[in-house]
């Protein structure tokens, strides 16, 4: 395990996570697919003749349709054994990472507020305890909540768009995401299990904001100009509070599922060691490059870049500066 110890290995996180050391890791943090469709790395069952999947006459060529998130034509026997295939991709992972945890040392994992559900029953089911699900404020979200009136007046039902005026489809703005909190549960007491794995305990007080101690609504987002590497990428900022909070200096986080890598950023920054995982061979050239930077900033060199979300990234910091 030493070879791996303050790097990031590409791979599958199910491969990879064997290869640690049993009782070795103070932390897990980690931004899991969460078997919502973002993109072919969050698509965890087999089911390849959903709607979803893009595999309907009507979504040939149109990528999009995988981002909707639900079948265009109500939902197969298939479809609807989607979550339970994620539930049982996460306890495949959550039952090998067991072994190699401490005793008491905390797990966090960023979820969707649909799916985390899933993910929570498999690692209660692989042995780890619920301690709290704590919510991530952002300051803004993408929100997409169409008006049915509008879909009805193309359909020339004019008399019923006027009834459903002011009536929207999907949700409301999803302003928080869960981050499920974890620990292993522990022979004999707490404080037991701090004395022996120095793990189990929380740094209130090197999370306190204006003099006060935090709750479970964390409010943190990208620094100004932070650059967005992934397109689920996750604020070095929400990181460090989780860290912090969690572990101490040179004690071993662990994030198998690490993206571009903002983790290992945070640990690098805070003093941890980490290790990172991520099946992507793209990310984890971007997340070693990001460790070689000095900055939260800096560029990669152009060949590391996959892809660029410039766009998306202006309108959320501009936004975030008006909130
Ligand atoms: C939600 S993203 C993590 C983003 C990250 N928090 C960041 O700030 O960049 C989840 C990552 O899991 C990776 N992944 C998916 N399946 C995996 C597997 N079986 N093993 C390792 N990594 C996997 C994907 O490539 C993706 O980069």
């Amino acid at each position: 395990m030493d070879e791996i110890l303050n790097d990031i290995v590409a791979g599958d996180a199910l491969a990879l996570i064997p290869l640690l050391n049993d009782d070795s890791i103070h932390c897990c943090i980690s931004d899991i697919p969460y078997g919502i469709s973002l993109d072919d790395w969050d698509v965890l069952h087999n089911n390849t003749n959903s709607a979803l999947l893009g595999q309907s006459p009507a979504q040939k060529g149109k990528s999009g349709f995988k981002r909707r998130g639900k079948p265009i034509r109500g939902w197969s026997e298939a479809d609807r054994a989607i979550p339970k295939e994620y539930q049982d991709w996460c306890f495949a992972w959550a039952s090998l990472l067991y072994p190699k945890m401490k005793d008491g040392a905390s797990l966090f994992i960023f979820g969707a507020r649909r799916t985390l559900h899933r993910a929570i029953v498999a690692l209660e089911d692989s042995g780890f305890l619920l301690k709290d699900i704590l919510a991530w404020e952002k300051p803004n979200a993408h929100h997409r909540a169409q008006r049915i009136s509008i879909v009805m007046s193309r359909r020339g039902l004019d008399k019923d768009s006027e009834k459903w005026s002011g009536w929207r489809l999907g949700n409301l703005a999803p302003i928080w995401e869960p981050i499920a909190w974890f620990f292993k549960p522990y022979p004999h007491t707490i404080t037991d299990v701090v004395l022996k794995n120095e793990v189990g305990a929380m740094n209130v007080a090197a999370v306190q904001s204006d003099g006060k101690n935090p709750n479970n609504l964390i409010k943190r987002w990208f620094e100004e100009d932070e650059h967005r590497w992934h397109e689920a990428q996750k604020p070095v900022s929400i990181l460090e509070f989780l860290i912090t909070l969690a572990t101490r200096k040179q004690q071993i986080v662990l994030d198998p599922f690490i993206g571009s890598g903002s983790t290992a950023v945070a640990c690098q920054r805070l003093n941890r060691q980490f290790i990172g995982f991520d099946i992507n061979p793209e990310y984890v050239t971007i997340a070693k490059s990001r460790l070689s930077s000095t900055s939260l900033y800096e560029k990669t060199p152009q060949e590391a870049q996959p892809q660029q979300y410039s766009m998306f990234d202006k309108r959320i910091v501009s936004e975030a500066k008006t909130t």
